[in-house]
Parts: structure tokens; sequence; C-alpha cells
């Protein structure tokens, strides 16, 4: 059954649209998969971050058969329905900030970044965007100009729309200055005045689009100083601060908004991923004056904010805070910290371990000198995947071995998952 499945997807579908594993989906539920392989797999992958609150919960079904019974397509610019203002306002509901907000609806992660840097534009008059080492904020081609990593995602896509500056992550396991924190005094912070000077003139840049935990460049989390830093520069310049929470956002790191563990308020947020459960919807978020800024006509499409998404979107994000799915993405996260903390020691070759709640990762290194080993990675995800273990990897070195597993993953599925991780491990 699998093998022909395999080989019409072969006939049918491009190399370029990638698979992490060959398994096809029978049914799914919370954090576990059946393939049409007849074996059972335990869900670390999350479908890359978009299954926080599980495989066809219960109450995101149940909310998109009810939507589905009443209707399915309307276009919110031409008849409007009352889903898409319930999930704007639960989401604006729980951005940070004292002050008015306003949201909109798309559908994908890629295109809430670029309706971000849209607004920034129009709302400052400038044009330039700067973004980071390390970034991934989509495959459309803006997006893609603002992304990090050349093989596979950029290569041979080129040219890329101009005026997109790049600074350095603060990256402390592989420090783009070689420094330590916190001796280090937070030299990448201080740098970006001097990018001010060698790279693009703080006046032309409307937006700075930051990921507050680094998602597919490796889970690397900024020094809190660092976020902090970079708001007060941002500010002093009159630029905006645009937080990518495609991955790292609704409940992953332990709060709804990853910026929220930094104490940093940005004048836009993107979001998308598990906001409906599974269907496809992204939002662009931010203070009413900026996001009110552009023409009428000028923000939309057609199937943005669609009624069934929407619809998954509020029982989705309802069931996050009723379950308090930050709560049990902060419990996952030690227990899963604990272990990679405990294989640092035990495996000469796990080099950085990084955890912000359940936003969890390892790096995979030559034991000597560091240096990303990206076979030993691949072979790790192989070897999961043949016990049972859906796994991916991350990093632009691609030897990160993230975890995003649903947030509803029961105990015993947690440490069943984490000893076929670590039978791996011992394996290799
Ligand atoms: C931080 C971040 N931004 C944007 C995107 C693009 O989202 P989408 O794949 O929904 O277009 C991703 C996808 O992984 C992401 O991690």
């Amino acid at each position: 059954m699998t093998r022909q499945l395999l080989e019409k997807r072969e006939r049918l579908i491009p190399r370029g649209v990638y698979n992490t594993n060959p398994v096809f989906v029978e049914k799914a539920e919370g954090a576990i998969i059946w393939g049409k392989d007849g074996r059972r797999y335990i869900d670390f992958a999350g479908a890359i971050g978009s299954l926080n609150v599980g495989h066809s919960n219960p109450k995101v079904v149940d909310a998109i058969k009810k939507q589905a019974d009443k209707f399915v397509g309307s276009c919110f610019h031409t008849s409007m329905h009352e889903p898409y203002l319930e999930v704007v306002e639960r989401l604006l509901s729980l951005y940070p900030g004292s002050f008015p907000k306003k949201g909109f609806l798309v559908n994908s992660g890629a295109e809430a970044v670029e309706n971000a840097v849209k607004i920034a534009r129009h709302y400052t008059g400038r044009g330039a965007i700067v973004v980071f080492e390390h970034a991934f904020h989509g495959r459309t081609l803006l997006t893609l100009a603002m992304t990090s990593k050349v093989v596979p995602y950029k290569a041979g896509f080129g040219p890329f729309p101009p005026e997109i500056y790049r600074l350095p992550y603060p990256y402390c396991y592989r420090c783009p200055f070689s420094l330590s924190y916190p001796e280090c005094g937070l030299r990448c912070a201080s740098y970006i005045e001097e990018f001010f000077i060698t790279h693009v003139r703080p006046q032309e840049v409307a937006a700075v689009v930051i990921e507050p935990v680094i998602g597919e460049g490796g889970f690397i989390i900024p020094p809190r100083e660092y976020m902090i830093k970079l708001r007060e520069i941002t500010e002093k310049y009159g630029i905006l601060l645009v937080a990518d929470e495609v991955q790292a956002g609704f409940c992953r790191t332990g709060k709804f908004f990853a910026v929220e563990n930094f104490g940093v308020v940005p004048d836009i947020i993107t979001i998308a991923k598990s906001i409906a459960g599974g269907l496809p919807l992204a939002a662009v978020l931010g203070r009413a004056e900026v996001m009110d800024h552009p023409q009428v006509g000028g923000l939309g499409g057609t199937f943005g904010g669609n009624p069934v998404s929407c619809a998954a979107a509020v029982a989705a994000i309802d069931f996050a805070l009723e379950e308090n799915l930050c709560g049990k993405a902060l419990g996952i996260g030690e227990k899963v910290k604990a272990r990679f903390l405990k294989w640092k020691e035990k495996f000469s070759f796990v080099g950085d371990v990084r955890a912000l709640g359940a936003m969890a990762a390892f790096e995979v290194v030559k034991p000597a000198s560091k240096e990303p080993d990206k076979e030993t990675t691949s072979r790790i995800v192989q070897l999961a995947y043949e016990r049972g273990l859906l796994l991916i990897s991350a990093g632009v070195y691609s030897n990160v071995i993230r975890v995003l597993m649903p947030l509803v993953i029961g105990d015993e599925e947690l440490e069943e998952g984490l000893a076929i991780l670590e039978d791996v491990m011992e394996e290799i």
C-alpha cells in the first residue's frame, strides 16, 4: 500500500516538495499518527509546530463540523462573518502592551510576514527591512529574501527583492564575534549602531523583523537583554519591531507569544501554524495606528480568514487557554531539557542544549571541533523513524534536533518518544 503511494507520489509530485520521512497518514490523534503502513508513530514533528493543540483535537473538529454545516466559503471582503472577528479579538486580547490594537487574517506564515513588511513600509514611508542571520520567514520571494539559509531554500530562485539587510543573530553557542556570554557585554547589540553606519541608515529602515526564538534556523534563544536593547534601538530611530512568532508563538515557549518571555512589546506580530489547530490560517496583529495606515483595499486576499479555519482557530485558542497549554509546554520543556542535558553528559556528539518552554533542541557536533554534524543528525532522524518516532532537524547547518510535539502529548507518550530517541543515540 505505502509502496504504491510512494510510487504515485514520485510520479505526480515534484521532488522539490520535500518529505522528511515516507509516512502516509491513515489517522492521527493527539501526538500519535497511524500510518498507511499499519505502524504507529509518536509525533515529535507536530506538522512543524502547527499542531500544538494536538492532531484532530476534538473541540477543533467539532467546531469545523458545526461551521461547515452553516457555511464554508465566504470571502471576508465580500460577505463578512463573525468567526473572523472572534479570532482577531482573541489574539489581540493576548497581545502584550496596553494600547489600541488591530489585526487581520491571511493564509500562511509567509503571507503574514509579507503583509507585516507592507504595513511597516506604508506606515514609516521607508523601504529598508532588517532581518537576521539564521532567520526563516517563508518561501515566497520576499520572505525568501529575508531568509538566511541558501540550500535548499534560496539556491536558484533569485533574484530576490532588494532592500533587505542582515544583522548577526545573538547565537551564543556560535557567537558571530567569537566571544562568550555574558563577558561579551552583548557585542552583537552594540554592533547594531555600527551596522547603521556600514550597511544602512536607520532613517531608511522601516522595520526590524526578528524571530524571538529562531525556529527553522535551529531553536536559538537570544539573551533577554539583547531583545530589550533591540527594542530600545528601534524606538530611538522610529523603526518598527516585528516579531515573527509563526513558529515560536501559540504557547510553544510557555507563553502565548514568545516575546512575552523577554518583556518586549513589538509593534507588529505575525502568527500562523498552530492557531487553527491544523487548518491554514495566519494573522498580522499590531498597534492600531500602524495597522490602520494602509488605504482601504490595500490589505487582504480571497481566502484570508476563511470561516472554517476561523471556527477552528476560535476552538483552538479557547482550548489552549482553558487547558493551560502554556503551562503544559513548560512541563514538557522541563522534562525534555533534563533529558537532553543528560545526553550532553553522556554522548560526546551532543553540543549545545537549548530550551525555552517546549521549544527544545540540541546540536549534533563533531566532538573535538564542535563542527556541525549534518550526517549524524540525518541518521538520528532516520533511525528514529524506523523505530516509530517522527523527528525533524533544523539549523542552517542542518545539525539541530528539535522537538515540536503536540503540547497535549501524554506523559507516557513523551517518555516513550524520548526513550526511542535515547536508544537511537546509544546506537549512534
Ligand atoms: C518563523 C517563521 N516564519 C514564517 C514561516 C512561514 O510560514 P508558512 O510555511 O506558513 O508560510 C515559518 C515556517 O516555518 C516560520 O517558522
